[in-house]
């Protein structure tokens, strides 16, 4: 198939860039580099420069591209509570945008890249796809309108919509990982204490209704999480949104998380408690059960592989 991949030099953009050249599909990357590296777009794949607004509709247009798999976007969670117009304008703005290019150039399918933000707090664990919507900051909520947006243009204008709702993603494919310019996450920001750049690990509050007293998450690998993108895009349908969480289905807390980190490096890691961090939901699990029943998919890598792979990323770099 003829791909466009948006935010394709970003950290899951080129990884799904990567696995879609390797099973024979033709992958242009529109992206505008604000945060994603022009090194990162795989060889064999065109780079198009520029944001979605300036130059969808320009690149799609009577250019035959059989589908979109949809990345870009900005995805920091505390940058979107302080500018959270710099949200719905990236996020939905440009989301609209590439959709109503798809729509006069006569593309037919997407795949989305969606995020358990869209839940907020959960009522219940493992978050089901028909639980509650009730995203707790912009970031989810600009993700959340997009999908609405999704669901309108499948009923009306026919468009085949994939939304795939991510858990916490973790590890590398070879030389693609994550690169961050600043980095918030756990693992990686614990690799880099354990690679020497000093400092302990904070771990944000250690008193929440969990087993440990630390957050619990549901890590997947960027690898599993890649090949369900290509599951995804055999399975749009014109005219059918739909939505799919993508997570182990189990849990890990930052105290495991930390734990693993040393047994993988070999190194003694220091991690002290800090204050929570504001907005965190104490637990974030995820029901795969329904991309595992529609699509066949399974995660096939543990936390000890994510770390594992993200570590020789973050040493060969
Ligand atoms: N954490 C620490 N110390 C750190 C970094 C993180 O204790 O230095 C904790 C966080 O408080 C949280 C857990 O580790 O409890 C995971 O934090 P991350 O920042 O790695 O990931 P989040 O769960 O906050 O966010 C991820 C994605 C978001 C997405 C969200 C969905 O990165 O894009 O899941 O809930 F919105």
């Amino acid at each position: 198939m003829k791909l466009l991949v948006t935010g394709g030099a970003g950290y899951v953009g080129s990884v799904v860039s990567a696995l879609l050249l390797e099973a024979g599909h033709e992958v242009v990357v529109l992206d505008d580099l604000s945060t994603g590296h022009e090194d990162a777009v795989p060889e064999g794949a065109r780079l198009v420069r520029g944001t979605l607004r300036d130059t969808a509709s320009e690149v799609l247009g009577g250019a035959g591209f059989d589908a979109v798999l949809h990345f870009a976007a900005r995805s920091l969670v505390g940058e979107s509570v302080e500018k959270p117009g710099l949200y719905w304008d990236k996020n939905l703005g440009e989301s609209l945008a590439l959709l109503e290019a798809m729509r006069v150039a006569g593309v037919h399918r997407i795949v989305f890249s969606s995020t358990a933000a869209t839940y907020g707090e959960p009522e219940s664990t493992p978050i089901l796809e028909t639980d509650p919507t009730r995203p707790t900051n912009p970031y989810g909520a600009s993700k959340l309108a997009i999908d609405t947006a999704l669901a309108e243009y499948a009923r009306l204008h026919g468009i085949g919509g994939v939304s795939l709702r991510y858990f916490n993603v973790a590890g590398a494919y070879g030389r693609l990982g994550e690169r961050h310019a600043v980095e918030t996450h756990l693992i990686p920001n614990v690799l880099k204490i354990a690679q020497g750049d000093g400092g302990a690990v904070k771990m944000f509050g250690d008193d929440y209704p969990t087993p440990d007293g630390t957050c619990v998450r549901d890590y997947i690998h960027v690898t599993d999480l890649g090949r369900a993108h290509l599951l995804a895009l055999e399975a749009c349908e014109p005219g059918r949104h739909e939505i799919f969480n993508l997570g182990s289905g189990t849990g890990s807390s930052v105290r495991e998380v930390v734990e693993v980190c040393r047994e993988v490096t070999g190194r003694d890691i220091p991690a002290e408690t800090a204050p929570r961090r504001a907005g965190d939901p104490a637990v974030l699990v995820a029901s795969s059960d329904r991309i595992q029943a529609r699509l066949g998919w399974k995660p096939e890598r543990d936390l000890r592989t994510m770390v594992d792979d993200a570590w020789t990323f973050l040493r060969s770099r």
